[in-house]
């Protein structure tokens, strides 16, 4: 069940009424501890859990804070856990929710646009181990969903953009209503209404893919479109020591990906006009210079989509057509990581 609505308390009280669980626990980061929760009036009492904020806080150290707390306040096999966050409180508490005592309920209040339109709906919880990202991790959907677009008011606009480039990849790989909310640039975070009906739609994309392919064996892979190349670069941005937003990096990848489809015969050029549209309405360009193309194709020949060294990728051929597994040999990706730089895009 996703709902998209302001009246997140009014459906957490709903839910607890008929689930009526024997202890409630809240799970919140510290920017959300602030941001979030105040907004929250829940009806029966709670015991709040608060993490520290961010992706390296995603590991085991805080897993078993949680996991500890919860025993020690008395949580049960009957108890429910809220997840009040981005998509790294939903991967830790999800996963934490589906491990205590062999899984307790867990429901999700996504508190950033990447995770209202992604992190939170599919069912993947996860943690990092050490420097592996989402290395641990169970497939345990959560028993609902509650999003409140007005948690997006208090979103850095660089973690704002970063469900941007989930929106745009969302709006290629369906064409129709999704693509039509990428045709010009999106509104700020004020616009409620605007949120209110991409967000749910985007949801529910997410949602029919999933419920179709839950473990990933076919058309869920569509998903990764972007991703390979994507990871490529932030990979060669930690290397530098520095951190690339995943929506820029998303971004430059769906342009990249499909600029070497094209070399394929694969993407239609008037696909790659319109990815080139979107993504400049909203994302600064990615830097990086031509000595770095070499890592750059080890990097994406080492993504966890890729096999045998083999660079694979998901593409779309034009609006609606998205293709899974499309092995991309190195030369064809050397010409089109040369035209993002080179090229205005
Ligand atoms: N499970 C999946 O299918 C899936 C899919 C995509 C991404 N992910 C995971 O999601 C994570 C990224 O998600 P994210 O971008 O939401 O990151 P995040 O949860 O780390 O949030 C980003 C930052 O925004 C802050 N924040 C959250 N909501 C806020 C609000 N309303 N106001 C102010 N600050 C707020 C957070 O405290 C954090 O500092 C990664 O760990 C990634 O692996 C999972």
């Amino acid at each position: 069940m996703i709902i998209c609505s302001e009246s997140v308390t009014l459906s957490l009280d709903q839910f607890i009424a008929e689930h009526h669980p024997d202890k409630v626990f809240l799970l919140c980061d510290s920017h959300t501890y602030k941001h979030c929760l105040p907004a929250i009036h829940l009806s029966s009492p709670f015991v709040p859990i608060v993490i520290p904020a961010g992706e390296q806080h995603k590991n085991l150290l805080q897993c078993n804070f949680i996991w500890q707390t919860l025993a020690n306040s008395g949580a049960s096999r009957k108890s429910l856990l809220i997840c009040l966050g981005g998509g790294s409180v939903s991967d830790i508490g999800g996963f934490v929710a589906s491990t205590y005592q062999r899984g307790i309920d867990c429901i999700y209040i996504p508190t950033t646009l990447l995770a209202m339109v992604d992190a939170a709906i599919g069912g993947k919880t996860g943690i990092n181990l050490d420097g592996l990202k989402n290395y641990i991790g169970t497939f345990q959907l959560p028993k609902a969903i509650f999003i409140n677009p007005q948690f997006l008011q208090t979103l850095s606009p660089s973690e704002f953009r970063n469900g941007l480039a989930e929106i745009i990849k969302h709006g290629f790989l369906a064409d129709g209503e999704l693509f039509n909310y990428c045709r010009q640039p999106f509104p700020d975070s004020t616009d409620t209404n605007f949120w209110t009906s991409c967000i749910q739609a985007n949801a529910n994309f997410k949602q029919a893919i999933i419920s179709t392919d839950f473990t990933e064996n076919n058309i869920r892979a569509q998903l990764n479109f972007g991703h390979t190349a994507a990871h490529a670069l932030e990979s060669l941005y930690l290397v530098n020591n520095e951190i690339l937003p995943h929506g820029r990096a998303v971004a430059a990848g769906m342009w990249i990906e499909s600029y070497a489809g094209a070399q394929m015969g694969k993407v239609s050029q008037s696909m790659l006009g319109l990815l080139k549209t979107a993504i400049q309405h909203e994302f600064e360009k990615v830097t990086y210079s031509d000595t770095d193309i070499e890592v750059l194709n080890q990097f994406a020949g080492k993504d966890k989509k890729s096999s045998l060294g083999k660079i694979t990728c998901s593409l779309v051929e034009e609006p609606g057509k998205p293709l899974t597994l499309v092995e991309i040999p190195d030369d064809t990706f050397t010409l089109a990581w040369k035209a993002y730089i080179h090229e205005v895009i």
